[in-house]
């Protein structure tokens, strides 16, 4: 893991006096509200429905067991034992009180971590691949590349007042895990066919949000050495010619829709050429410096097959469930990684306790290489664990209310904080959640339906991803009630692509009913092999919207 040099340290603590002190003049009354907003926005302080919200970054979704432990602890001191991982890689404590942020941000500052540029029009966390170093399709591992974002976007004097706020995300794989395509910029690292060098593909343009749109290629590839340089070139076209006359038009999205890809990406290429120049290259030791820090552990030679694990296994359904689903292949012979869900039936999906906290920082410490990662799906996944351990582990994670075994199934669902906590939301997310992991509780019938993403967002802005979910909700307010509109089709990945309407808006409680509708469907005509996605793209919308009208007319 990578750790804070002399310079983060400094930026970090400097960073927390500064604040100290902004805090203290708007307890004494010398800031108004409207003063001092701008100046917290810039701490990843933001103020919700019932009280501030402190979001922190978790950059490219990397905990240890120290930091893990210090959440919990400001958890348990400062706020209500818990805290909520969000679709960004970050965490949220929806609780703080505004005369305790300077001292959890000292304490932060203790474990490394901080909350500077989580909020606000800048260059926001930069997200990666949550199997990255463990994950059998990997180029490389993109950790390193995601570091030296990390460095080169804090602080960045150019970028520090952007007309919207900015997202990168970052993968080495053949597989995008990290949802490339809806953020402002992709970074995906290649091979170059001809010469075997590797590089990256860039992507812009993408976004959720009011106006969805996907991801489009600037770059097939990039010489390594070009990657600052470049992205410098596409930060400044968009700060130079993005729009700041309507905030719901200022994000590069629509920048690279109004001009189209080609014009937009031969302005990148002009700045570039005026910025490119060997001086601006990324210095090949400072890279080697940041990569030595994601060097593979050292794990132990191993059998392929664990016979301790085949026999746990065969004597526990649970286990052998656990296994199934939450179980990643790991290119070390002997190992996995496995993912900790955050989605208990019928509980807020992405919470965690601090119970939970201090369980998987041990649980890191002693079996994963003191390493857990936050993935964009609100779970939690430990990279590096021998198979014989797997059982000890699951029994660990049962007592502790974390032995789900539905990752990447029907209750696996992704849901923003909505009406429960957020200011912006128009209907309640959590809620509808929860239902939806009762409903489908059973896990002969999870597994029955195979691999589905349900992705739920309280509002317009899209946090929980309800484009690209296999079926997305949708909270709105309609005539002073809530109103929930379903999407299907929606996908995070490769096949990107967002999700369409099946028909108007129904109340909470009818969501479960429509979406068991849209399964019977699935079920009903699927071919062998084929997940509800495979066989949405065969079929098409028409089946699922007349059995979909079927419960909206109950309604209208
Ligand atoms: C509770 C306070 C939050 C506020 C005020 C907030 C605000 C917003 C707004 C205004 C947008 C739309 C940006 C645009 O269209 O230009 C947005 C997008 C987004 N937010 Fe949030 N959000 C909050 C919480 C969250 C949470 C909890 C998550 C993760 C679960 C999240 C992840 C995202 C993502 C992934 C997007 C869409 C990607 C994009 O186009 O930027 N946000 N948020
Ligand atoms: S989607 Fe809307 S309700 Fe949900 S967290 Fe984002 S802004 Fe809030």
């Amino acid at each position: 893991m990578y750790a804070f040099d002399e310079f983060d340290e400094r930026l970090v603590r400097e960073r927390v006096a500064q604040f100290a002190s902004q805090v203290e003049r708007r307890l004494s009354g010398a800031l108004t509200e409207d003063e001092f907003k701008p100046l917290r926005l810039k701490n990843g302080l933001y103020l919700q429905l019932h009280a501030y919200m402190l979001r922190i970054a978790i950059p490219y979704g990397a905990l240890n067991g120290r930091k893990l432990r210090m959440l919990a602890h400001i958890a348990d001191v400062y706020d209500r034992g818990y805290g909520h991982f969000t679709t960004r890689q970050n965490l949220q404590f929806n609780w703080p009180k505004l005369k305790d942020v300077p001292a959890i941000l000292s304490l932060l500052a203790d474990v490394e971590m901080h909350c500077i540029q989580t909020s606000g029009n800048c260059i926001r966390n930069v997200t990666s691949d949550h199997f990255a170093g463990v994950a059998h399709d990997e180029i490389e591992d993109p950790r390193p590349i995601a570091e030296l974002l990390r460095q080169w976007s804090s602080l960045h004097p150019e970028f520090d007042w952007l007309g919207r706020k900015f997202k990168i995300a970052v993968t080495g794989a053949a597989q995008d895990r990290a949802v490339l395509k809806a953020h402002d910029v992709g970074v995906r690292i290649v091979r170059d066919p001809a010469s075997q060098k590797i590089g990256y593909c860039i992507l812009a343009g993408g976004g959720l949000g009011r106006t969805p749109m996907e991801g489009k290629v600037l770059r097939d590839f990039l010489p390594r050495e070009k990657l600052l340089s470049y992205l410098e070139a596409v930060l400044r076209v968009f700060n130079l010619e993005g729009r700041r006359d309507n905030k719901y038009k200022a994000r590069i999205k629509i920048l690279v829709h109004e001009l189209g890809i080609d014009a937009f990406r031969a302005r990148v290429e002009e700045e570039f050429a005026a910025i490119d120049s060997p001086r601006h290259d990324v210095d090949p030791r400072e890279f080697a410096r940041i990569a030595a820090h994601f060097a593979p552990p050292a794990h132990e030679s191993l059998p392929a097959v664990s016979r301790r694990l085949e026999e746990a296994v065969a004597k526990d359904e649970a286990l052998s469930r656990f296994v199934e689903h939450n179980l990643t292949r790991h290119k070390q012979r002997g190992y996995a990684a496995l993912t900790i869900s955050l989605k208990p039936i019928g509980l807020p999906p992405g919470d965690l306790t601090s119970r939970q906290m201090r369980a998987i920082a041990d649980l890191a410490e002693k079996y994963s290489f003191d390493e857990a990662r936050v993935a964009h799906t609100q779970n939690i996944v430990l990279p590096h664990v021998r198979l014989d351990d797997v059982a000890d582990i699951f029994a660990i994670l049962r007592a502790e209310g974390l032995g789900e075994a539905n990752a990447g199934l029907i209750t696996d669902i992704i849901s923003c904080p909505g009406l429960d906590y957020c200011a912006l939301a128009t209907a309640r997310s959590i809620p509808v959640a929860q239902a939806l992991a009762l409903h489908f509780a059973d896990p002969a019938k999870q597994k029955e339906i195979g691999p589905l993403s349900i992705k739920i967002s309280g509002c317009i802005n899209a946090c929980g991803h309800h484009h690209i979910g296999n079926i997305g909700i949708l909270g709105l307010e309609k005539k002073d009630a809530e109103s929930y509109q379903i999407t299907i089709g929606g996908d995070p990945g490769d096949s990107y692509a967002l999700g369409e309407l099946l028909g108007p808006g129904l109340p909470a409680e009818m969501v479960p009913e429509a979406v068991d509708r849209i399964v019977a469907v699935y079920l009903a005509q699927r071919q062998s092999g084929e997940t509800f996605i495979e066989t949405y793209r065969r079929l098409g919308l028409a089946p699922f919207k007349s059995a979909f009208k079927e419960i909206a007319d109950v309604v209208a």
